[in-house]
């Protein structure tokens, strides 16, 4: 079976890429430019650079290596850099999707798209049924992205998760959960906000999800999330404990100490019922999860 990862640099795909080339899968990784994954051997993993955007090289990329699937982990997948740069967030997440789109229905290669929680607005956790509606024009470019899917007419699946957590890769910023950690081994004082209820996800569950997902052919929406809601607070204080850390540093406050100019749901999550029915999916609880940062 041959796969394709978009996105190979990200946090995502990079981890993405490492686990499917451990099963018996040929990996086709691609990002912008050169590879960065890390420890990667490229005598395992081919690495093609493609710019997604450019019509010509998606379909390239896709012809030339005729994948059983995609996986479309590439994205603009910062709020604030697509709120403030509309043009260039329609042209990374909604015209790279539906080039990938064109080629995929030359071959007849089956899609997983890679969409996220800001699809829809308050009143989490959600299920993959509930009527989106995003409150930044991120969520709106992926849901944008989502519809293009949808009506494609190829075999897809849309995957959902919610503020993927895992170790550090190379080249990859740092997360907030990093952020945390390191903030409290050099001791300095940290403000974390307590009022924003989240389902954070662990990478090596969604790696488990992608893998059941094309084991069993499946199609359709799945949300692949943790099943604790917690506060962005309450995770740096639960990895404080884990690490041994002074959690005394961490000073709870509400999401209007930061003010930003992209809006974000207080309470967003998802339910993940479908991917545990279907899939057999088994998320870890964070407390395990966060051993792995
Ligand atoms: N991280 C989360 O917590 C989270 C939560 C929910 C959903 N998601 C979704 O999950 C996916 C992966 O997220 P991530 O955290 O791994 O993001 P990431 O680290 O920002 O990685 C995205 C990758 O896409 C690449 N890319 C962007 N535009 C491209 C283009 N035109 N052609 C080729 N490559 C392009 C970027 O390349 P460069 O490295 O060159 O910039 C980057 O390596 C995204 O679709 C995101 O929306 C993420």
């Amino acid at each position: 079976m041959i796969v394709i990862i978009t996105g190979a640099n990200g946090f995502l795909g990079q981890r993405l890429s490492l686990f499917l080339n451990d099963k018996t899968i040929s990996v086709i990784a691609t990002g912008r430019g050169p590879c960065r994954i890390e420890n990667i051997n490229l005598q395992d993993v081919k690495y093609i650079p493609t710019d997604l955007t450019k019509a010509f090289e998606t379909d390239k990329l896709i012809l030339e290596n005729k994948p059983d699937w995609v996986i479309h982990c590439a994205a603009m997948s910062k709020p604030n850099d697509c709120h403030t740069n509309r043009d260039e967030c329609i042209l990374q997440n909604v015209t790279g999707t539906q080039n990938i789109i064109d080629s995929c229905q030359k071959t007849g290669a089956k899609l997983i798209y890679f969409s996220t929680d800001f699809i829809f607005g308050e009143n989490g956790p959600h299920s993959e049924e509930d009527t989106p509606d995003p409150l930044n024009f991120y969520g709106e470019s992926k849901l944008m992205a989502e519809t293009l899917v949808k009506n494609s007419g190829l075999h897809w699946a849309i995957v959902r998760p919610v503020l993927i957590y895992g170790k550090q890769l190379a080249g990859t910023p740092p997360s907030f959960l990093h952020w945390v950690k390191s903030s409290l081994e050099n001791n300095q004082p940290i403000k974390v906000v307590n009022d924003q209820f989240r389902t954070p996800t662990a990478v090596t569950d969604i790696c488990e999800g992608i893998y059941a997902i094309i084991q069993q052919n499946q199609q359709g929406v799945f949300h692949l999330s943790g099943s604790e809601i917690l506060t962005p607070y309450q995770m740096a204080t639960m990895l404080a404990k884990e690490y041994q850390l002074n959690e005394l540093l961490i000073t709870p406050v509400t999401s209007d100490t930061f003010p930003e100019p992209v809006k974000r749901a207080k309470h967003s999550g998802l339910k993940n019922d479908k991917a545990k029915n279907l899939l057999g999916f088994n998320p870890v609880s964070f407390e395990q999860g966060v051993k792995t940062i």
